[in-house]
C-alpha cells in the first residue's frame, strides 16, 4: 500500500467535536509575548517545522473511536489499535511550516494523515508523489514505509493548516522501526529531496 484517501472522513458534528478540542488549546507563551519553544509538556511549539503540536489525550467518544479503528482496520489485515492522535497547526506565526522527507521511525503501522481545517491549501508529498488534500479528507498511509513530507511554501499571516494524525499500531506485535530516524541528509531521501527541489521551480 502506498496511501489511500479519505473523502469527507467526518461528519459536521465530529468535526465539531475535534474542533472545540483544538480551538481551546492555549500557546505556551513567555512573558514578553513570544511562544515556548520545545515545550516538553505535551504542548510544544517547533520554529523550525512552523507548528503548534499537541497530543489529544481523550478522544471523548466511544462512536468516534469505534469509527477511528474500523476505518483503521479497513486498511490491513492484522489487528491494529489506536496509539494516540496528535494535532498540529502549520501556521507562520509560529515560525516557518516546513516538513522535510523523513521516515518516523517508529511503530506506526497506519497513520491517518487528516485535514481538519486550513485557509490555504498544501500538498502532502509521498516517496516521488504530491497529493493534494482537502479539509476533512485524510490520507491514508504506512509513515515508517513512505518517506513523507511537504513542498515548501510561504504562508502568508493568517494563513493556517489544521491537522490531526491519527497513529495504529500492530496490536499483537509492536515494530522496532527506531533505525529509520535517519539524519534529513540521509542518502534514503535522495530521490524525494530532489523532486522536491524541482518543485521550488516550478512556483
Ligand atoms: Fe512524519
Amino acid at each position: 500500500m502506498l496511501f489511500n484517501r479519505i473523502e469527507n472522513m467526518f461528519s459536521e458534528d465530529e468535526i465539531k467535536h475535534f474542533l472545540n478540542m483544538t480551538d481551546n488549546i492555549k500557546t505556551p507563551v513567555n512573558e514578553d509575548g513570544s511562544f515556548v519553544y520545545d515545550d516538553t509538556t505535551g504542548l510544544s511549539v517547533s520554529k523550525d517545522l512552523g507548528r503548534l503540536q499537541t497530543t489529544l489525550e481523550k478522544i471523548d467518544s466511544e462512536h468516534l473511536m469505534i469509527k477511528l479503528r474500523n476505518i483503521a482496520n479497513s486498511f490491513v489485515d492484522f489487528d491494529i489499535s489506536l496509539m494516540g492522535a496528535t494535532y498540529v497547526e502549520y501556521n507562520s506565526k509560529y515560525g516557518t511550516p516546513n516538513l522535510p522527507p523523513h521516515f518516523d521511525g517508529d511503530s506506526t503501522e497506519l497513520i491517518i494523515n487528516y485535514q481538519l481545517k486550513s485557509n490555504t491549501s498544501w500538498d502532502i508529498g509521498l516517496n516521488t508523489g504530491i497529493y493534494d488534500i482537502k479539509d476533512n479528507c485524510a490520507l491514508v498511509f504506512n509513515p515508517n514505509e513512505s518517506i513523507h513530507w511537504r513542498p515548501r511554501k510561504d504562508f502568508k499571516p493568517g494563513e493556517f493548516v489544521k491537522m490531526i494524525f491519527f497513529r495504529f499500531t500492530n496490536a499483537k506485535k509492536q515494530k522496532d522501526n527506531s533505525h529509520l530516524r535517519y539524519t534529513l541528509d540521509h542518502e534514503a531521501f535522495e530521490e524525494a529531496n530532489k523532486f522536491r527541489d524541482k518543485l521550488d521551480n516550478k512556483n
